[in-house]
């Protein structure tokens, strides 16, 4: 069956990932890529032969309702992943982060609802499952866990608050309204970069290559390919009996153990050598993503996703051989 779909924040780095998966699958007739206005969409058009065909640009504030409702009108099914991406300290939390994530996702939804969507995947995060200090000890975290936002506000976490509260009045809604809604977790996602800006996630991969001794401390739980958190999302709108919240990373573990990978991959490279525990009380598991390896899903290996994102990251200038 013909699908007419729309991704938001489609020229993002997962965005444009998603896109791309979408664009590979000729039942996706149409795709409404949103893009902040004035942002760059021309990578889109180059992600495949049909693209020009079938990608149709909306440029969207999310805070905008008017403009998401233009996006979404005409779509049986919407991918939100737009919501401001950073590990930087804000000036303003409350403008730069919570707002556009929560009334952004807000005006998704209600978008949604009055078009009659059929399912809505919300980009959530694992930062919307860590840090959880109150987690029992000695189990691996699942998709029943929830940030402790008291903790986070206290520590000024604010890209971790700005998920939680987004995916809580997701499902608030979804519940009030009887919108079939569906969330996707993905770790630090790492892989080629399809777009022309540096987003965070590589940048932690970056920093890490350049020697930053950050330990990631509140913000890992492990990594995953980004064309896996793509694929992933387009299993769970396709999955019929999909529904509640997917973890979506290749195992849970120690900063320090994946520093140790990069180092191995990349032994020219200053790694730091950080000490074993960098999350304290952190359990590690090998099939951390159960619900969607019960769906059938395979990751790629970790060290693939590495190799390529530095690769991506030295071509486009953003990291210099030592
Ligand atoms: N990368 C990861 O490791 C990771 C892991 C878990 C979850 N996530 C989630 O995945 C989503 C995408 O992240 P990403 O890694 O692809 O980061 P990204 O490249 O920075 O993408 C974020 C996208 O959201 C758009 N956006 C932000 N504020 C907006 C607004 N007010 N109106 C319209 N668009 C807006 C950005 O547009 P402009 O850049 O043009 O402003 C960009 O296209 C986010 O929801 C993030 O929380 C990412």
């Amino acid at each position: 069956m013909a699908e007419v779909v729309c991704v938001t924040g489609a020229n993002g780095f997962i965005g444009s990932w998603l896109t791309r998966t979408l664009l590979e699958d000729s039942r996706y007739t149409s795709i409404h890529a949103s893009i902040f206005p004035g942002s760059d969409p021309s990578h889109l058009f180059t992600l495949h032969p049909d693209a020009q065909t079938r990608i149709k640009v909306f440029e969207v504030d999310i805070l905008d309702a008017a403009s998401v409702s233009r996006a979404i009108d005409g779509c049986t099914g919407v991918f939100h992943v737009a919501s401001p991406c950073t590990l930087e300290d804000p000036q303003d939390p409350q403008k730069e982060l919570v707002l556009p994530a929560v009334q952004g996702t807000l005006n998704v939804l209600e978008a949604s609802k009055r078009f009659n969507v059929k399912r809505v995947v919300v980009t959530s995060s694992i930062s919307a499952l860590v840090p959880n200090p109150n987690w029992p000890p000695n189990k691996p975290f699942d998709e029943s866990s929830w940030t402790d936002l008291e903790f986070c506000k206290s520590r000024e976490k604010w890209y971790p608050v700005s998920k939680t509260l987004a995916e809580k009045a997701a499902w608030e809604f979804a519940e009030k309204n009887g919108l079939d809604v569906v969330s996707i977790h993905p770790a630090t996602c790492l892989g080629p970069l399809l777009q022309a800006q540096l987003n965070a996630s590589c940048a932690v991969l970056q920093k890490l290559l350049q020697g930053s001794p950050d330990t990631q401390e509140h913000y890992w739980l492990g990594a995953v390919h980004v064309k896996d958190a793509a694929k992933a999302q387009v299993l769970i709108f396709e999955t019929p009996k999909a529904s509640g919240r997917y973890l979506c990373t290749n195992g849970i573990y120690q900063f320090s153990d994946f520093a140790k990978r990069v180092s191995r991959l990349y032994p020219d490279f200053p790694v730091h050598s950080f000490p074993t525990v960098t999350q304290p009380g952190l359990m590690a598991c090998e099939n951390a993503a159960k619900r969607l390896i019960d769906l059938g899903f395979v990751f790629t290996p970790i060290e693939d996703a590495v190799r390529e994102a530095a690769e991506s990251l030295m071509a486009k200038g953003f990291l210099k051989k030592p």
